[in-house]
């Protein structure tokens, strides 16, 4: 299969920078295959036309929770311990098989109309997110959330047994758009001892971490007296960062914190929409670019954002850093978007977030003639400050068309938003 985008406008990745160019692209199965003057081949399957498009990479969302998308404004404008105990879990309980199904699919129909293309997700349903992102064509690293207070803790072992099968039934399925970390939720839910069980069967599986860290004042507080010292502290002592880790927030460090971080070529996930709604502050984001940790972005769930658009995202790290340290060239439109795409790639291990040959075709295509865009002095700074996602109008995962002409290609949005909501009622009636 052979697609060709014809004389399109692109954000390429050059030597390190953007670079904005008139160019065709060839898409050869999955993969980008071709970018320059001449197309490269003499017959295509299907030819897009580049007119009036900016085609950039698919954006990725590199920390979500898309089953919580079902509890969207559900509770806000209450402090964390009202949100998650009196709000969240209550709901959660009443789920039942198939409910996560659905919502995910919600999260997917969201990420895919405003340009995101692959996303990184804690989860706590076995089967039901593998099957919405095989169903839907977008690209995911799934994770299963786990807590455990002992090595051998019976909760905790249920729930590895769970993703060690999950990774068995989906490892081979969704045409290679499907791969896998472990999730230890966080270094209060998670003790030293269940960690070193996690870190054991993340080794035996082959695969990475994804996790939470240092989110709010009152983390590092208690981890601090508790173990004396730091969660990145901690979590640096029990190995785990021996493995691919991606850290969600990272919010309140000390300076040996960015050393251990650095060190271990630890991803750090932010997520300004959620760290300033749940009120835990701002990232330390400008050390992290000048310290040379890497930064991937984030919307968290839609329980605490309450939007999963990652363009909205791209526009609060280009702006609050700025804000927060009175200093108006801290984090750049450039950092910012590649924070959303090449970053995330990184922090995912996966081959894609640059239109560059031999990268995974994850391609989305902007409508140029949509007056945010206009006029188009600098691309780079209108994706991160006056883009809002409404001018996504062509997505391609792994080299095949999933949304166009805003059409959802693979997945019935009526019907989701339909089960979405009956399950809502059902929950709290
Ligand atoms: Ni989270």
């Amino acid at each position: 299969m052979i697609t060709l985008i014809k004389n399109v406008l692109a954000v390429l990745r050059k030597d390190d920078r953007f670079s904005v160019e008139k160019c065709n692209i060839v898409i050869k199965d999955d993969l980008i295959d071709y970018i320059g003057d001449a197309p490269a081949y003499e017959k295509y399957d299907t030819v897009i036309d580049g007119k009036n498009r900016l085609a950039i990479p698919g954006l990725i969302n590199a920390h979500t929770h898309s089953y919580m998308t079902l509890f969207r404004n559900s509770a806000d404008d209450v402090p964390f311990n009202e949100w998650l105990f009196n709000r969240i879990l209550p709901m959660e309980d009443k789920l039942i098989a198939g409910d996560s199904y659905w919502s995910t699919l919600l999260g997917i129909c969201e990420m895919l109309r405003s340009g995101t293309t692959a996303f990184l997700d804690m989860y706590i349903f076995p089967y039901e997110t593998a099957r919405a992102v095989n169903d839907s064509g977008i690209r995911a690293v799934i994770s299963r959330g786990l807590v455990g207070e002992t090595a051998d803790d019976e909760g905790g072992l249920r729930r590895i047994g769970e993703a060690k099968q999950d990774f068995i039934n989906y490892k081979d399925c969704a045409e290679g758009r499907l791969t896998f970390r472990l999730a230890p939720h966080a270094p209060y839910t998670c003790s030293p001892a269940f960690l070193s069980t996690v870190i054991d069967t993340a080794r035996e599986m082959g695969i990475g971490i994804h996790t939470h860290l240092s989110e709010s004042i009152s983390e590092v507080e208690n981890i601090r007296n508790q173990y004396s010292m730091t969660p990145i502290a901690l979590m640096e002592k029990t190995g785990l960062f021996t493995l691919p880790t991606a850290a969600a927030h990272c919010v309140h460090l000390d300076d040996e914190d960015f050393a251990i971080l650095k060190e271990n070529g630890v991803s750090v996930l932010t997520n300004p929409a959620s760290n300033m709604k749940l009120g835990n502050g701002f990232a330390p984001v400008p050390r992290f670019l000048k310290e040379g940790i890497n930064v991937a972005l984030g919307t968290d769930s839609a329980a605490s954002n309450n939007s999963l658009n990652l363009f909205r995202e791209i526009n609060n790290l280009s702006l609050i850093h700025k804000g927060a340290n009175s200093d108006a060239v801290s984090v750049s439109a450039s950092e910012a978007f590649y924070a959303a795409t090449a970053g995330g790639a990184k922090a995912l291990g996966i081959n894609a977030g640059e239109l560059s040959i031999g990268k995974k075709a994850d391609i989305v295509l902007m409508d140029m003639m949509t007056p945010q865009l206009n006029p188009p002095t600098d691309i780079v700074s209108s994706l991160a400050y006056s883009a809002n996602g409404s001018e996504v109008r062509t997505v391609i995962v792994n080299g095949k068309i999933v949304l166009d002409g805003g059409e959802l290609k693979t997945i019935d949005e009526e019907r989701i938003i339909f089960e979405t909501n009956r399950i809502f009622d059902r929950i709290n009636s």
